[in-house]
């Protein structure tokens, strides 16, 4: 392991690159390979067995080409498939999404309930509220799946009537006193202006990419990891389909615009 190897960054598809996007204002000499697998999103609908089958394989991928630590941007694949990833590549630090996400919510909590909204896979499994229960065991956590927000995001009807409707509807019968409400999901920052609106200036609204991005460093710096010098190329993008789509959908997520020749496109 050296520190001059990129940080690999993992998702279904373009969501994680709102983490990327966190992960590179927090470590801005790293460098970056980010992998979604566009051909086979979404993950949110899938099956355990499947969604650990796809994330074993993603991973394989950015390690042989050489990695120094793991992030799973993907909240359904961290919160069905991390532990199966840490056993499956021992050797390497691997993060997840779920644990800082949770952290964020506590810290944000006075009453300690609190909501999560995520993908029906993200939700079915329990993953947010095992972690959150974890840290701060007299929580009250419910949870929402909330596939809408996901295609809602990625059409880019991110404000506006309906927008805000879709949001009230999935968080008017889980936010009745709720305190704080985590976006668990990587298309979800990009709603934050409905979400904020249906759910009111009473609850906190937390997200993991900045926690994540934070204990990404801790790890890094913890063992000796961190590269000092802004390096040649700050980031790699691979795409297992689509890379026009890739494109133009992430640069939204991203927060720059991305060139489709700018995206490798790989098999899995
Ligand atoms: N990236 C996924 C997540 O954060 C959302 C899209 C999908 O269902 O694959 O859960």
């Amino acid at each position: 392991m050296n520190a001059t190897l990129p940080i690999g960054v993992f998702d279904s598809g373009v969501g994680g690159l709102t983490v990327l996007r966190a992960l590179r204002q927090a470590l801005p000499d790293e460098s970056f390979l980010y992998l979604g697998d566009t051909a086979r999103l979404p993950y949110g609908t899938k099956s355990p067995e499947t969604i650990v089958r796809y994330a074993r394989q993603a991973a394989r991928v950015l390690v042989d080409r050489g990695i120094k630590l793991l992030v799973v941007a993907c909240n359904t694949a961290s919160a069905v498939a991390l532990e199966d990833l840490r056993a499956t590549f021992p050797q390497l630090g691997v993060v997840g999404v779920v644990e800082p996400g949770a952290r964020a919510a506590c810290a944000a909590s006075r009453s300690g309930h609190i909501a999560v909204i995520g993908t029906e896979s993200t939700v079915r499994g329990g993953a947010y509220t095992r972690a959150i229960t974890g840290l701060r065991p007299d929580a009250v956590v419910v949870a929402q799946p909330s596939p809408l927000l996901v295609a809602l995001a990625e059409e880019g009807w991110t404000e506006g009537p309906i927008a805000t409707a879709i949001a009230r509807a999935y968080l008017d019968p889980l936010l009745a006193g709720v305190d704080t409400l985590v976006l668990g999901c990587t298309h979800f920052p990009l709603l934050l202006v409905p979400i904020r609106e249906a759910a009111g200036a009473l609850v906190t609204v937390v997200d993991s990419a900045a926690t994540t991005a934070a204990t990404t460093a801790e790890m890094l710096a913890g063992c000796g990891m961190l590269h000092h010098t802004p390096p040649a190329r700050p980031m790699r993008l691979m795409a297992t389909d689509n890379r026009e789509r890739f494109a133009r959908v992430g640069s939204r997520f991203l927060g720059i615009e991305l060139d489709p020749a700018d995206v490798e496109l790989i098999d899995l």
